[in-house]
């Protein structure tokens, strides 16, 4: 669904694709354990849960949601398309001159309504990459901490002061960037489009060049056919066609 701000006029219907299958059952199997981890973890940090689930219960639960976390990251790249993921890292941690224009533009384009419009953007934008960065950055202190925590329960050596504070004030951080992304992914008007990416695999290819114009023309879906979808994530269209369309569909 296109929102009002796109302003490259195309025809209705025109898709273009924005996740494979291997990247979509990666994000809902992170999804959905980063969710066991946060429903089972509050089970284990507020005793007044204990009525529901035993203590016993949710530690198990936890620890299985914990090494679930850790198999989905290690098998996706070893039985999925493991070209597209190392595709879409590279993607998430390039950090170019427009990331850095996107970010310093940012508090005026969230306080003004007329600001300058943001810099054209890649598969993902500065805020999704520095997102991803945090994200997975929380995750590695959570399972350390974790592992810490889990380890000291047995060996008292490995008992260290400041892993409990460590685990929550991650898991603190984790939850305000998870619910801040499930916002823009479900709510917000102009972004939320962006889950049929996630479900279906593709997106309306309008909204992709209002919100990811260097990378639509990076994958030459603009000079493509506008009837069917195109392009599959990859940049191997943009080693063939490295042209950056600077000012076309640029977001708010
Ligand atoms: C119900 C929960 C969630 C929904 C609806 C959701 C939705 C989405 C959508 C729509 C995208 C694609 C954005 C795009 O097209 O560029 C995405 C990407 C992503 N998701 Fe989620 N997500 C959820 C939970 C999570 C969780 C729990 C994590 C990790 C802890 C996560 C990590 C990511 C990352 C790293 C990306 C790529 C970068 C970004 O777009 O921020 N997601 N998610």
């Amino acid at each position: 669904m296109p929102d009002r701000g796109v302003r490259t006029p195309v025809a209705v219907g025109a898709r273009i694709t924005r996740f494979g299958v291997t990247e979509r059952l990666l994000h809902w199997a992170v999804a959905a354990l980063v969710g066991v981890e946060t429903v089972t973890g509050a089970f284990l940090w507020a005793p007044a849960f204990s009525t529901l689930v035993s203590r016993p219960t949710a530690t198990w639960l936890h620890l299985a949601a914990a090494v679930g976390l850790a198999l989905a990251f290690l098998l996706a790249p070893l039985i999925g398309d493991r070209d597209a993921l190392r595709r879409a890292a590279r993607q998430v941690d390039r950090f170019d001159a427009d990331d850095a224009a996107w970010l310093r533009g940012l508090p005026r384009r969230l306080l003004h309504r007329r600001a300058r419009p943001a810099p054209p953007q890649g598969r993902f934008n500065a805020g999704q990459k520095l997102n991803a960065a945090l994200t997975g950055g929380l995750l590695a202190v959570l399972a350390l901490s974790g592992a810490l925590l889990w380890q000291g329960e047995r060996d008292t050596d490995w008992r260290l002061e400041g892993s409990v504070t460590v685990h929550d004030a991650a898991t603190v951080a984790l939850l305000v960037l998870v619910l801040g992304h499930i916002y823009l992914a479900v709510l917000n008007p102009a972004t939320r489009h962006a889950l049929q990416g996630m479900t279906r695999g593709d997106v309306d290819r309008a909204w992709a060049e209002h919100h990811h114009a260097t990378w639509v023309a990076e994958q030459g879906a603009v000079d493509a056919p506008r009837e069917r979808a195109v392009g599959d994530g990859s940049d191997a269209a943009a080693d063939r066609r490295p042209a950056r369309r600077r000012g076309a569909g640029r977001d708010r």
